[in-house]
């Protein structure tokens, strides 16, 4: 019966995965190819990658004791990840370690993103503890807004040494072994590195400054297996520069939403790179 249905056959399509070829039949019965359609050309080792789970995979979030950082922290727990935070302060460090509420997958440090050495031994810990980091996000950052008359060398300094020359300490101590678990750098810049204002010499300048820091660090290492992501977001309801979140902020972006575009760029398949990330309110106050 098969025999004989495939006598009748005039044409036959061969599929291999997702390449095929289309035979077709003379009088004479000979076959030959007319036609070969080639399937997307596919990694089948980056597609499985892409369905890796991140349980048990390890982050070191600077600046996690509140804001952004903790929601993200909160984000990378739920999906079963081990969890590094740092501030400033030994006691908020530890404070918001345990209010994270799962002991096995935190730690928190007290490092200053200011001190390179300071960010090594964080790293270290966290090796020390899990043996291996896959994620590291330099968030930690403060804001001075003054016009250029006000803004002191003080406050220029910090936001500088905080937001730009802590993100380069963050990277230094982070990135041999994010090479060697072909790990994620993320960054926290902000729309601010994309659109200045008045009264923000000194936190555009920072900013600016990261989001050109992190592409081109992008660059230096994305063929060691790196990925590395600037997200830049607008206005989020947190405690920056002193605020305290209430109702009146439910219009913003909360932490938790940078907290999914984190496991969403996590989860990305491997072959692509959301390099720079805009977020913004999707309907903010009518000025
Ligand atoms: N909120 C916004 O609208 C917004 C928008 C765009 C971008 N961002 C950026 O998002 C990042 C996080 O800000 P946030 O809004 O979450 O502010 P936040 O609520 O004030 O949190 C800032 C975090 O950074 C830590 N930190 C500050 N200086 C540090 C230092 N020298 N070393 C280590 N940790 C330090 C703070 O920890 P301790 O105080 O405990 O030391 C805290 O955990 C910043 O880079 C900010 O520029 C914020």
């Amino acid at each position: 019966m098969r025999d004989r249905s495939l006598r009748l056959l005039r044409e036959v399509r061969v599929s291999v995965a997702d390449d095929s070829c289309l035979f077709s039949r003379n009088s004479q019965s000979e076959w030959s190819l007319i036609s070969q359609r080639r399937g997307p050309i596919i990694n089948k080792t980056l597609i499985n990658r892409q369905f890796e789970m991140l349980q048990n995979k390890t982050a070191f979030i600077t600046g996690g004791t509140k804001g952004i950082g903790y929601g993200i922290a909160e984000s990378l727990i739920k999906e079963g990840m081990k969890v590094a935070i740092t501030g400033r302060n030994a006691q908020s460090v530890a404070k918001a370690a345990s209010a994270l509420g799962a002991p096995d997958q935190v730690i928190g440090i007290d490092a200053d993103v200011r001190d390179l050495a300071a960010q090594e031994r964080a790293i270290q810990y966290v090796l020390d503890q899990w043996g291996q980091l896959d994620v590291a996000i330099a968030n930690a950052g403060v804001g001075h807004f003054a016009s250029i008359e006000e803004l002191t060398s003080e406050q220029w300094n910090q936001v500088i040494d905080v937001n730009l020359t802590g993100v380069f300490n963050t990277t230094k101590a982070s990135l041999n072994s994010l090479k060697a678990s072909k790990g994620y750098l993320m960054t926290i810049a902000s729309l601010a590195g994309t659109n200045f204002f008045a009264r923000g010499a000194a936190y555009n300048a920072s900013k600016f400054g990261l989001v050109g820091y992190t592409q081109a660090v992008m660059l230096d290492v994305r063929h060691h297996g790196v990925k590395v992501t600037t997200i830049m977001p607008g206005s989020v309801a947190t405690n920056f520069n002193g605020r305290i979140p209430s109702d009146a902020d439910a219009w913003k972006i909360q932490a938790e939403d940078i907290g999914q575009i984190v496991v969403d760029l996590l989860k990305m398949n491997p072959r692509t790179l959301p390099s720079k990330v805009e977020v913004r309110p999707s309907m903010p106050p009518k000025k």
